[in-house]
């Protein structure tokens, strides 16, 4: 069983008795604009639901709600090598997995860094370096072999229009990636040519996003698993949608596929585009900051308040500001924090965990990191302002968890859920689910015994991958239709 902690994250607030008066009604003031209190959990959850569905429509909305071509649960038996690619932020990973045909698997893998100046560079360059570390994994792997027929998992994770299963034309890079050429185009040739000058003929089968591959990894070890999460650099979801629920597939499925309504879709949400249009997500002036500031404004709001890429900037704005207005840091020299996004989620994780009543951690890492003496009463108001940005992150991920809950009427079961906020941030998963039981009115004292959870997921990046591939494979085996395949 996953151990969720505490019924509730630890309140600190004991500890800011010798706090001065100033410093006190900045923290209030912060407290204010970072809270999202269990009325507003339940308007915002509401008004999700309602845009889950607009994306769904034919007219659409902010939410891409995007069409995967995965139309079938996995059966436990899937068998065979697959080879899965994964990129998604920070890392670049090659596998090769083994699927046992009886919910098993192996896997054997290399993950290589994603350089910085690739994620903004040209898309040769990223593409080629893609294909440079395939070609090292096989070689290593299988030294002296010409692989090419073997099912390639490409996971992609940005958001995608899928004309068919093997193929993703990218709506608009998130996650501060932005490289020209590419927005507008389908990734998979440029995959597909870019190992072919490698002399690795491998052609993608099935181009999954993260959330998808975490949904059918999950539901693959576990039946009970209905939506598959990512809490990480980025934040999103996937789950199976019914056909009679997606108006906008009308027209796109030939006449002689047999599909029932009730028949199931994936459907990779990018709800990260989430009140694009600014409806109802209470934003700070920081939130409008970033978002202004980023390669694309007006993008990607929900997940521009939750997701690790930017957790560690908001603190860092908030930061800036309250030593431009000289309520903390007098006198210092703060320009290493001048410098966006040179604070990560893992600055913040850190702030969080520090055990002692006096904070000497939090003073250390603004000493060794930065170069800035930080005093009692500033760390603990930097201590509650990274609760307060995490407890936000958590407790707004958990609105986008309850919409799709009430979406799919699902009244008992699990998510999956992965990502290194989910997996790393302290209290994270405690607060998501305290989140979860306000929006639902679940009494029961422990999370464990709430009717749904969210639990660790399956590696979906690799797995998932993995078994996308088996089941595209199959449908072609079997003649049934995994999209528009040519354009
Ligand atoms: C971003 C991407 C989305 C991905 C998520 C988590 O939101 O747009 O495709 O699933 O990050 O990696």
């Amino acid at each position: 069983m996953v151990n969720l902690g505490p019924r509730k994250p630890p309140s600190r607030k004991g500890s800011m008795a010798d706090v001065p008066k100033d410093l006190l009604h900045t923290i209030s003031i912060l407290e204010k604009k970072f809270t999202v209190d269990k009325e507003m959990l339940k308007k915002i959850t509401d008004h999700f639901v309602e845009e889950l569905r607009k994306g769904l429509s034919k007219e659409g909305g902010s939410i891409p709600m995007n069409v995967t071509w995965v139309m079938d649960w996995p059966t436990g038996k899937e068998k065979g090598a697959y080879l899965a690619l994964d990129m998604g932020g920070t890392n670049f990973r090659v596998a090769e997995i083994t699927l046992d045909g009886n919910r098993g698997f192996d896997v054997t893998q290399s993950k290589y860094l994603m350089p910085k100046n690739l994620k903004v560079g040209s898309k040769d360059d990223l593409f080629d370096y893609i294909a440079d570390c395939v070609g090292k994994f096989l070689s290593s792997s299988h030294p002296g072999e010409t692989i090419k027929n073997i099912s390639l998992g490409f996971t992609f994770s940005y958001p995608c229009t899928q004309p068919a299963i093997n193929r993703g034309i990218l709506q608009t890079w998130t996650k501060g990636f932005d490289i020209d050429d590419v927005e507008g185009h389908d990734v998979a040739p440029m995959l597909e040519s870019a190992l072919r000058k490698k002399g690795l003929p491998i052609s993608v089968t099935a181009l999954i996003n993260d959330t998808t591959g975490t949904l059918v990894a999950s539901n693959y070890v576990d039946p009970q698993t209905k939506m598959g999460l990512i809490f990480g650099t980025g934040c999103n979801a996937a789950y199976y949608e019914r056909f009679c629920n997606i108006p906008k597939l009308e027209g796109l499925l030939p006449n002689d596929q047999n599909i029932s309504p009730n028949d199931y879709m994936a459907i990779n949400c990018e709800w990260g585009a989430f009140d694009n249009e600014h409806k109802i997500l209470p934003r700070t002036e920081w939130d409008i900051s970033i978002d202004n500031e980023s390669p694309r404004p007006g993008q990607q709001c929900f997940e521009k308040m939750i997701s690790g890429y930017y957790l560690g900037e908001i603190l860092r704005k908030v930061l800036c500001d309250l030593y431009d207005e000289e309520t903390i840091f007098e006198g210092r020299n703060i320009e290493s924090l001048r410098k966006p996004y040179s604070l990560d989620a893992s600055f913040l994780s850190q702030i969080e965990e520090d055990p002692w009543e006096n904070l000497t951690e939090v003073e250390s890492l603004f000493l060794n990191k930065l170069g800035i003496f930080v005093t009692e009463s500033e760390r603990k108001l930097i201590r509650r302002l990274a609760e307060l940005i995490g407890t936000r992150s958590a407790r707004l991920s958990a609105c986008g968890v309850a919409a799709i809950i009430k979406q799919i009427d699902m009244q008992s079961g699990h998510c999956g859920a992965d990502g290194s906020v989910f997996n790393k941030y302290p209290h994270f998963k405690a607060r998501m689910a305290e989140a979860l039981s306000e929006i639902f009115e679940w009494s029961s004292k422990s999370y464990k015994s709430h009717p749904i959870t969210v639990i660790p997921a399956e590696d979906g990046s690799g797995v998932g991958a993995a078994l996308i591939a088996a089941l595209t494979v199959n449908r072609i085996e079997q003649g049934k239709y995994i999209g528009q395949r040519e354009v």
